[in-house]
């Protein structure tokens, strides 16, 4: 079994503050760091620890568009990810020296992250993909999309569906305002809403979202919504299943590192899904996800959420 995850692989640069400025304020940062981000690859990241210890085995994989081979940035991501997350079906853009970048405020006041990116690479297209695609051929069981960018990923999602029937799709629907994102969902077998994304539409609730969604996601055999503090939901519209559960905390709890919360539950999700489907129920499934979502917010990054 094999999982890909195709999604933008980003430098971030963390700036810990106590408060989030206002305009035009002067404001010394306690902390800054330089990570490694990119949705997908916070979730491989994830996925990668919890797949080592499984019985279940899942080749992971990562398709991203990265600046040049030799650049440090790809270097870094080759270094931080490889063996166990393959890059080798990733698409270097030889004439960039620069990686998409994410420069992040962190407010401890209210543990909020507020993201401005910038990213010159260009996109992957259709052909790319379905050139990689092909490389990796029926070994390939679970492709998850970062819904970016919305026609292209349809077309992707349109492909699989003709030439690889049996491989299963999920679609991550996080940023509010993209042309095309709800689209997307109504091809995939499993969707991952964010709140943002609930509540640009006008969602009030991560179980409104799920119950709306379901009408519109076709084929979905499973939606789930994260709603931070709130918790997080998830709803099987062929059985009516529906699971809530609330936010984990352990003693002593606070909140250290928000950034890649989402990331974290989906790559729960996903490791049951693909390693423990048989064994777990959705109840089981979710709180799993949950737990791990919950650990990641109480510590910096990512190391040893297994
Ligand atoms: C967290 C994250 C960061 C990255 C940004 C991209 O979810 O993936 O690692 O900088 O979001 O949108």
């Amino acid at each position: 079994m094999s999982l890909v995850a195709i999604g933008a692989y980003y430098v971030d640069t963390i700036l810990s503050t106590s408060h989030y400025p206002g305009e035009d304020e002067k404001l010394r940062a306690s902390n800054i760091a330089h990570r490694r981000g990119g949705n997908c690859a916070n979730s491989l990241e994830v996925l990668q620890q919890l797949t080592a210890t499984s019985r279940q085995q899942l080749s992971l994989n990562l398709v991203a568009i990265l600046p040049a081979k030799s650049s440090v940035a790809s270097q870094q991501l080759i270094a931080a990810l490889e063996p166990h997350v393959q890059l080798r079906h990733s698409i270097y853009r030889e004439q960039f020296q620069e990686p998409a970048s994410c420069y992040i405020i962190k407010s401890q006041s209210t543990g909020s992250r507020t993201i401005v990116n910038y990213n010159e690479l260009p996109d992957m297209t259709l052909e790319e993909f379905i050139r990689i695609t092909d490389e990796l051929g029926p070994r390939a069981t679970w492709f998850h999309f970062e819904g970016r960018i919305p026609a292209v990923t349809f077309g992707c999602i349109q492909y699989l569906r003709k030439q690889y029937p049996s491989a299963r799709i999920s679609v991550e629907l996080e940023k509010p305002g993209r042309e095309g994102l709800q689209e997307l969902a109504g091809l995939a077998d499993v969707v991952f809403y964010s709140k943002t994304w609930a509540q640009g539409l006008g969602y009030v609730s991560a179980e409104e979202c799920l119950r709306d969604q379901s009408t519109k996601a076709q084929n979905a055999i499973l939606l789930c919504c994260t709603w931070g503090q709130d918790g997080a939901d998830a709803f099987e519209p062929g059985t009516g299943e529906f699971v809530h559960v609330d936010a984990y905390t352990s003693a002593g709890f606070q909140v250290v590192d928000p950034i890649g919360a989402g990331d974290t539950f989906n790559a729960g999700m996903l490791y049951a899904l693909n390693c423990k489907d048989k064994e777990w129920d959705l109840c089981t499934k979710v709180k799993f996800a949950n737990r791990i979502a919950g650990m990641k917010v109480a510590q910096e990054g990512f190391p040893g959420l297994s």
